[in-house]
């Protein structure tokens, strides 16, 4: 396991009036998802857009230890994966490391769950502290043998072989894309039809890609039928912008004076773009132009003043990630915004409930942590403080945007560096927004 990435970093503080366009890197989910599927398809798979970034190098190494070839085309940018078929995939005499990322690590346990060898998967402090009884049950209903560390639902994990996995009827207890891709993975290579009810849709990455490999995926309303022994087809993958990462110069562009910032080819899919709602019952000024790809969109947002709102129930899942940038909103917004529904926030990279309130109240925002969300007082001022990332990449970005806002003093964030976990040139792109920029039509 790699040393902890812990570099702090004197932040960038009071902008306005910026004219800008930008582009953000490659979609996470999607990226992580390109190799997975790339890597059990049969033929090359060629991948444009792909997300640099620690979370999908991650998976990268994973697969290459499971004797993927995975090539980076350095003329045309494109990374080129020389599938293997569901059969090809080799045991790997170390453990399978996958960093920081909670989607390696529960993908990567529904794919092995079905494979003819042992495998161990570990991660970081922070993955060694994520619950995997969610992936280990379910699996462990089709037949997979999984164990974690000493008893516990948590990593380190080992998967050995069974004779067979068998299909199951599964109604998901949590709203997770990463649980659901899971078991897709598992019943793909398990004998008979899964199928996986849920209560509140989660982000459908999985279900949209394999179809474009070539698996019949049977999708209606929130029960998904997939079944066992199918084959997937290597193809071409185009991968938009990631919109949890436009998330942050979305805010940034309401949230700043005299700005207009537009944010291109930014992925568009209904089970992701809570935010973009969240926006416009905010009252910020928003336009949305689709591109005739039919996966991307152009964002325009200008400074706005906005007002309170409430966020539970199903949008929840659909902005999940953007929920610390969202509360920052909050924190400007006119009267108290209540958002609930969230308790997932605890399990992610770092409790980001407790991450965002102490954080943004150490600068003087005025938020009270619930069991599932927030309370927060808008209007307030933030002042310069030091502050922390906890080493969550989301926090990180989030109280950079928050530091733009502070007039006066210096903001100093400790563990600056996992930014490189999903967006390596956050502060470049930050640095960068000063520059003249060609002003937008
Ligand atoms: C992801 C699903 C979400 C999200 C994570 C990426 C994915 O997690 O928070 O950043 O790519 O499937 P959950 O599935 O745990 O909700």
């Amino acid at each position: 396991m790699d040393a902890p990435n812990t570099k702090g970093r004197k932040l960038r503080t009071h902008l306005a009036g910026i004219q800008t366009r930008l582009t953000v890197p490659g979609d996470k989910s999607i990226s992580h998802r390109s190799i997975i599927l790339g890597s059990i398809a049969e033929g090359q798979t060629r991948v444009t857009g792909f997300l640099k970034a620690e979370d999908c190098l991650a998976t990268i190494a994973v697969m290459r230890q499971l004797g993927v070839e995975i090539n980076e085309e350095l003329e045309s940018d494109e990374i080129v994966i020389e599938g293997r078929g569901w059969s090809g995939l080799t045991a790997s005499k170390q453990p399978l490391d996958c960093g920081n990322s909670g989607t390696t690590m529960r993908l990567l346990t529904g794919l092995l769950a079905g494979q003819p060898f042992e495998s161990q998967l570990i991660g970081d402090a922070s993955l060694n502290q994520r619950p995997m009884g969610r992936v280990m049950e379910p699996l462990g209903a089709m037949g997979a043998s999984l164990s974690g560390y000493l008893e516990t639902e948590l990593p380190p994990l080992v998967i050995q072989p069974v004779d067979k996995l068998t299909a199951i009827d599964y109604e998901m207890t949590v709203a997770s894309a990463q649980v659901k891709s899971a078991i897709m993975l598992g019943a793909l290579q398990a004998e008979g039809e899964t199928t996986i009810i849920e209560k509140v849709l989660s982000r459908n990455h999985t279900e949209e890609m394999l179809r474009l490999f070539g698996v019949d995926v049977e999708v209606k309303r929130k029960a998904i039928r997939i079944r066992g022994g199918q084959k997937l087809t290597g193809q071409r993958v185009e991968v938009p912008g990631d919109i949890s990462s436009a998330a942050y110069f979305l805010a940034l562009g309401l949230l700043l004076p005299e700005t207009e910032i537009k944010i291109e080819n930014v992925g568009f899919n209904e089970t992701r773009s809570g935010i973009l709602d969240v926006i416009q019952a905010m009252g910020g000024d928003l336009k949305i132009e689709p591109r005739d790809n039919g996966i991307s969109a152009d964002l325009t947002v200008r400074s706005s003043p906005l007002k309170n709102t409430v966020i539970e129930g199903s949008i929840i899942p659909r902005l999940i990630d953007e929920l610390p940038v969202i509360a920052l909103m909050a924190t400007q917004a006119n009267g108290v915004t209540m958002i609930r529904d969230a308790e997932e926030l605890k399990v992610k990279e770092t409790d980001r409930i407790q991450a965002v309130a102490s954080q943004l109240n150490a600068m003087g925002a005025n938020i009270i942590p619930t069991e599932d969300g927030w309370l927060i007082r808008g209007q307030t001022d933030l002042q310069a403080a030091d502050v922390n990332s906890f080493g969550d990449h989301r926090i990180g970005m989030m109280l950079q945007i928050a530091a733009l806002l502070v007039k006066e003093g210096t903001v100093h964030l400790a563990d600056a560096s996992c930014v490189n976990i999903s967006y390596p040139s956050f502060f470049d792109t930050i640095e960068s927004l000063e520059k003249p920029s060609e002003g937008i039509k």
